[in-house]
């Protein structure tokens, strides 16, 4: 049995055929989704399909490039909802310096605000870091988010600074990328990282896997991103399977 610990099943393009993508990824054997909000709306939908399905759980939370306006209402919610049982992470949040809809300084008050929530809950984060690696680090350093841990989701630091984000208490997500031939950075991270620290994770419909890649992603490649950590770890298939689940397992706290 696989884990998918990033899938918006909460997209447009995934919720419009939802029972079809969920089917594939049940016929591939990924049977447990973890779908993380990206923006109020996103949130709401997310922990709409924890309570649906059984095997869904839900992260709320807002991501960088999409807090313009946001305010008491927005945050409000979080507080509200992140204590729900289905509830497992705050996320996805963090740092996105690639687009330019919003400034470093309200990344950084909705970063820290909603660290803080996730921490007075005693839930994981999911975090989010594109052009921001070194600031993402310091920012989780300062908030003491080690408390409670968490993903970098889509890991794509370098491999000397992945023990920095495990030394305060985060997993590293790897999902399609890993597969990519020119991705010799996240190669050597999944060759030299114990796999007790990786997560599996597709952020579908994004980062479509090999040889898919130009194509919409879904959680029925998660099979995919785990062969690829076969190969390049040399270990036995359904001991990496099994690892990656107990690590979902044990940061999520799944039962
Ligand atoms: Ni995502």
């Amino acid at each position: 049995m696989y884990i998918d610990t990033h899938s918006h099943l909460n997209s447009k393009v995934l919720y419009e055929k939802l029972e079809e993508v969920i089917k594939e990824a049940i016929d591939n054997q990924v049977e447990l989704f973890i779908v993380p909000g990206f923006d109020f709306e996103t949130s709401v939908i997310a922990l709409e399909l924890a309570k649906k399905y059984p095997f869904v759980y839900a992260a709320i939370g807002y991501h960088p490039t999409e807090i313009k306006g946001y305010g008491e209402k927005e945050y409000k919610w979080l507080e509200e909802h992140i204590n729900d049982e289905k509830v497992v992470a705050l996320g996805e949040i963090g740092y996105d310096f690639h687009w330019d809809t919003t400034t470093k300084e309200e990344q950084t008050e909705a970063f820290v605000r909603q660290i803080s929530i996730a921490k007075k809950a005693g839930k994981p984060l999911i975090i989010h870091s594109r052009d921001a690696i070194q600031l993402t680090l310091d920012t989780l350093k300062e908030t003491n988010a080690k408390m409670v841990g968490g993903v970098m989701h889509a890991y794509s630091g370098s491999l000397e600074m992945a023990p920095l984000f495990i030394k305060e208490n985060f997993y590293l997500g790897i999902g399609g990328p890993v597969t990519f031939k020119n991705a010799k950075e996240i190669k050597r991270v999944v060759e030299v990282i114990p796999l007790e620290h990786l997560l599996s994770e597709t952020d579908s419909p994004y980062l479509t896997p090999h040889p898919y890649r130009g194509t919409e992603n879904g959680p029925k490649y998660i099979p995919l991103i785990v062969d690829e950590i076969v190969n390049i770890k040399g270990i036995n298939k359904e001991e990496v399977a099994k690892i990656l689940l107990a690590n979902a397992k044990k940061l999520f706290k799944l039962e």
